[in-house]
């Protein structure tokens, strides 16, 4: 592995990931979708606030957002604060607002780092109107591993929480949801290597060494040769998935 910049020279992934090129077009297509203009709206997992704003300036939307990071909400007040936006630092398992109050829960990049799904979908079913819906953009797994292999994955839990899109479906479902709409968006995980490469100055073919240079920076003790190991067995994806509250 040769040419790969020094970690602690790095932006964070988070930062690299938010500022993708295009990053607006999922959502936009999904909330075309349900035809949520000027609807009452919860991002959970809004990080710094851009699609939160996007939202409401775009689709004259009242949005809530919460995070678990409360500088992340910082961030998000100082640089997309917008009239019709409220952010708050709140978690997906325990959501600060009444009953029955939304008519779209969405998160993009963020179901697959919860840690208690099952918890967090009762409580998007609990805020949710009688006809609302949910739009998770996401990362999925299109293949089983060796459950062992997420363990050294934690400075990217995208991928340590990362499930099948059945096993997505499976927490929604049981919690009373219909699945409405599904499609693979797998072309956007080509498109987001090859933005990260490029912000990182990175061949595409030495990805998983840039990852493992993260891992190393984050945990020196920790073996980077299983993070490489993630990436050659893990056959990652994206989807785009809505869900509708119907009856239990
Ligand atoms: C990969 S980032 C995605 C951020 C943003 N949605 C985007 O597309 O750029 C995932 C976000 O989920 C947040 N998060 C993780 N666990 C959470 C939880 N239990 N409740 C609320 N937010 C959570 C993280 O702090 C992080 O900001």
């Amino acid at each position: 592995m040769t040419g790969l910049p020094k970690a602690e020279t790095m932006p964070s992934l988070v930062e690299v990931f938010g500022k993708r090129p295009g990053r607006m077009g999922l959502l936009d297509s999904g909330l075309e979708r349900l035809d949520a203009g000027n609807s009452v709206v919860l991002e959970i997992g809004c990080s710094v606030g851009e699609a939160s704003a996007h939202v409401a300036s775009k689709y004259g939307c009242i949005v809530s957002a919460i995070d678990i990071s409360s500088e992340d909400i910082e961030k998000a007040k100082r640089s997309n604060g917008h009239a019709n936006v409220r952010y708050e630092t709140a978690r997906a398992e325990a959501i600060p607002f009444e009953d029955e109050k939304f008519d779209v829960v969405f998160s993009e990049a963020a179901f697959s780092l919860l840690k208690e799904k099952e918890k967090s979908v009762s409580e998007y079913r609990r805020v949710l109107k009688g006809n609302g819906c949910v739009l998770i953009n996401d990362f999925t797994l299109r293949n089983s591993i060796d459950e062992s292999l997420r363990g050294d994955m934690d400075f990217i839990p995208c991928f340590a929480g990362v499930d099948t899109k059945e096993g997505y479906i499976k927490y929604f479902e049981e919690q009373g949801f219909e699945l409405a709409y599904e499609s693979d968006e797998s072309k956007e995980i080509v498109k987001t290597a090859m933005w990260i490469a490029k912000a990182y100055k990175t061949p595409l073919s030495e990805l998983s060494g840039l990852f493992s240079g993260f891992l190393s920076k984050n945990d020196p003790e920790k073996d980077s040769g299983s993070c490489e190991c993630f990436f050659q067995s893990a056959k990652l994806g994206y989807v785009q998935l809505i869900f509708r509250k119907g009856g239990k």
